[in-house]
């Protein structure tokens, strides 16, 4: 048999994880396996760029962040169906007979797609996707992605290295989070860290209820922005500051952007251990001849049936429009 390996969409940790568990799965249960790298994503399918891996290309890579394949935003894929066609097309040629993926909904929408295409024109490969990203929006009402627990510990750990300085000064930090248009990555990270107030993409913020709720805190304050929101942190100082000059309380307000900082670095446990489990599952599933489909991230040796891709790729049926009231509540009730 023979595999092709890729990450897609922004980087996560956890995914060279899927790549080592994918490799060294195939090759000890069937030596005579080939399994190729695809470098650089969709970008590098779609120009025929692959590398053979071995056991020992993958030593030692599982807890580093980033992915040693590379990936590219390839944002034509999603809308030039001849870009579609030769990369079904490519993967058939290269005798692919299964495309393993880790990666974020564009990748999950790009494989339901590329699917369509292979079952239609009776090709060969087939495909399966697991999720990676530090979102966490790729199918959440199923898991939780590869990367977003790794990337809460990274959030956590600045928030706490901010929040000692933001307490030595009495001052108000305003923190930019990731998370796309989701609300999962700064919530969660709010939530571990005990922030003040994280602002979600869509809310309408009552902002002189947050100058009240800063007003009676002793030392430090720290509001996690969203990705999403469409105020700039700047925006948000000069308002706060307005109301703090009217109501005549002095308060220092700085601002800081996570965002990158948040994507790196050593994967946490959960994200190395789903992530190989997630590899070896579908490696196993594929020797089995099983058709394609989108593997849930839940605990290490949860065995879950895939999900037809293009009803993976259905946010409608897969995802939370938005983040779900409860975890709100949770959050507050914790403030
Ligand atoms: O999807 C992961 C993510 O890090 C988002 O949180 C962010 O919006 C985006 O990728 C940034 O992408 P890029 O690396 O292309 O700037």
């Amino acid at each position: 048999m023979k595999f092709a390996v890729m990450t897609g969409g922004g980087d996560c940790p956890g995914m060279n994880a899927f790549i080592r568990a994918v490799v060294r799965t195939a090759l000890n249960i069937r030596p005579q396996t080939s399994v190729w790298g695809v470098l650089d994503g969709w970008r590098g399918l779609m120009e025929n760029r692959y590398r053979r891996l071995n056991k020992l290309d993958v030593a030692g890579i599982s807890s580093a962040g980033g992915t040693i394949l590379g990936t590219v935003r390839f944002a034509d894929l999603a809308k030039d169906s001849d870009i579609q066609e030769t990369v079904a097309r490519n993967l058939d040629d290269a005798g692919f007979d299964y495309l393993l993926v880790c990666g974020g909904n564009g990748s999950l929408r790009a494989a339901a797609v590329i699917e369509d295409i292979l079952r239609r024109e009776k090709l060969r490969t087939r495909i399966l996707v697991c999720p990676g990203s530090i979102d966490n929006d790729v199918c959440n009402m199923h898991g939780s992605s590869i990367g977003f627990y790794s990337a809460i510990d990274k959030s956590l750990e600045m928030l706490e290295w901010i929040r000692d300085t933001a307490s030595a000064h009495r001052r108000v930090y305003l923190i930019r989070s990731m998370g796309r248009n989701s609300a999962f990555l700064p919530l969660f990270a709010g939530i571990a860290s005990g922030a003040e107030y994280v602002i979600r993409p869509h809310e309408q913020v009552n902002f002189e209820r947050m100058a009240s709720m800063i007003s009676e805190r002793d030392r430090d304050s720290r509001i996690i922005v969203s990705e999403a929101y469409p105020k700039s942190l700047d925006e948000i100082k000069s308002i706060l500051e307005q109301i703090f000059e009217q109501r005549n309380v002095w308060r220092e307000i700085r601002s800081v952007d996570m965002s990158y900082f948040q994507r790196g670095g050593t994967a946490a446990t959960t994200d190395i251990l789903r992530a190989s489990w997630l590899g070896y599952r579908m490696v196993k599933d594929a020797f089995d001849r099983c058709e394609s489909g989108y593997y849930s991230a839940f605990y290490t040796g949860h065995m879950s049936d895939p999900l037809p891709l293009a009803v993976a790729a259905d946010d409608s049926q897969t995802s939370y429009a938005d983040i779900p009231p409860e975890f709100i509540e949770f959050a507050l009730a914790l403030r």
